[in-house]
């Protein structure tokens, strides 16, 4: 590679994404634990979840979506020479669930690694993607959201097995060197933030080196998500709406400018408290969390890969991602499309 050229910037070239053919529905859920349609609906805006196959792999359904991603950038995968994978459901503790991928994919010229910011993972993956891209250090970047969220469920805690699903969306993220500023798909600003003092309110708090399960706790769910439901529902919404107008100020733009938000897509209820107080109307705000639940690292790759591929965002819109996730983390990113 030649001496770095500073200060790149980056665009989206191609988004995929995948998801399980299996759905389990709230009626589906209604006969495993003491819950109603009525309620997950009422609550959270979510009708079905797709759950991945127990044979198929965080690595397998991120491989799927790249592809898309790929084929829709028009390069291959030789080309690649940076591959993220953000996700909290890894395939092992390593290797990296990025070489699994690049493996699959053969791209061969890609250094390879995860992150982990839950799901917040797509933004903090396409930031780093970035700051690569932008110091001239790589050029094409693989940048995905995977999550198999049905290995790290309590089926029988009615308060979150209701809540998460399994898929993957992927971005291919490229260094552009034109002055100009409509670029398609260019990343205009983006914002990042973590609480750590935050850790206790929603964790997957056994399984690995601090809380190994062992054969006294296999029995305790140690390994499944535990959440207090509304502490991260209170934070999200300040957290998110702060990281919007961070992310428009440094753009340069306002809400107004905005032609579609896509939010992380936890909660119909989250995401309407947030674009109220950004005076963004329903009709400007990408929703696909009925049909797929809380995907985590996942959910804003497959929202904006299906936003891109029904042209519910056009080139030229001001589109606005924003996440939110244990850590606490939160991110929000402004993107000319
Ligand atoms: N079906 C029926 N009743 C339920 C269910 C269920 N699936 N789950 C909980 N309940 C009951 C509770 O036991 C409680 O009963 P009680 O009043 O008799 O004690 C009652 O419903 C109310 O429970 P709350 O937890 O207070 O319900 P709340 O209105 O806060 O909604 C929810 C719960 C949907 C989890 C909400 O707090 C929320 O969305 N929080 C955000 C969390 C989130 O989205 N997490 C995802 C991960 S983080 C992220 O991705 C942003």
């Amino acid at each position: 590679m030649s001496d770095p050229k500073p200060f790149c910037n980056a665009s989206i070239i191609g988004t995929g994404s995948y998801v399980p053919t299996k759905v389990l529905t709230n009626e589906d859920l209604a006969k495993i634990v003491d819950t109603t349609d009525e309620w997950i609906t009422t609550r959270t805006g979510i009708k079905e979840r797709r759950i991945a196959e127990d044979d198929e792999t965080t690595s397998d359904m991120a491989t799927a979506a790249a592809q898309r991603a790929l084929e829709m950038a028009g390069i291959t995968a030789e080309e690649l020479d940076l591959i993220i994978v953000a996700t909290v459901t890894q395939d092992m503790f390593f290797p990296s669930t990025a070489c699994f991928v690049q493996r699959k994919l053969g791209a061969a010229n890609a250094v390879c690694f995860d992150i982990n910011a839950a799901c917040s993972g797509f933004l903090y993956a396409m930031q780093v993607a970035r700051h690569f891209i932008n110091t001239g250090n790589r050029t094409t970047a693989l940048v995905i959201g995977a999550e198999k969220l049905s290995s790290l469920i309590n089926w029988n805690d009615r308060a979150t097995c209701v809540l998460f699903g399994d898929g993957a969306g992927a971005a291919v993220v490229r260094r552009d060197d034109s002055q100009a500023d409509d670029v398609p798909g260019r990343v205009l600003a983006t914002i990042m933030g973590s609480d750590g003092n935050l850790t206790d309110i929603l964790k997957v708090p056994g399984g690995a080196a601090a809380h190994p399960v062992t054969p006294d706790n296999v029995n305790d769910n140690i390994k499944t998500i535990s959440m207090e439901g509304k502490e991260v529902f209170r934070h999200a919404v300040t957290r998110m709406k702060e990281a919007c107008e961070q992310a428009l100020e440094r753009a340069g733009l306002t809400a107004d400018d905005v032609k579609m938000v896509i939010a992380h897509q936890a909660n119909q209820r989250i995401i309407s408290a947030i674009t109220d107080r950004l005076g963004v109307p329903p009709e400007r705000t990408f929703i696909n969390l009925h049909k797929y639940g809380n995907t985590s690292a996942a959910s804003i790759g497959i929202a904006l890969d299906e936003a891109n591929r029904q042209g519910a965002i056009q080139r030229g819109d001001v589109v606005l991602l924003v996440a939110f996730g244990a850590g606490l983390t939160w991110a929000s990113s402004v993107i000319r499309w």
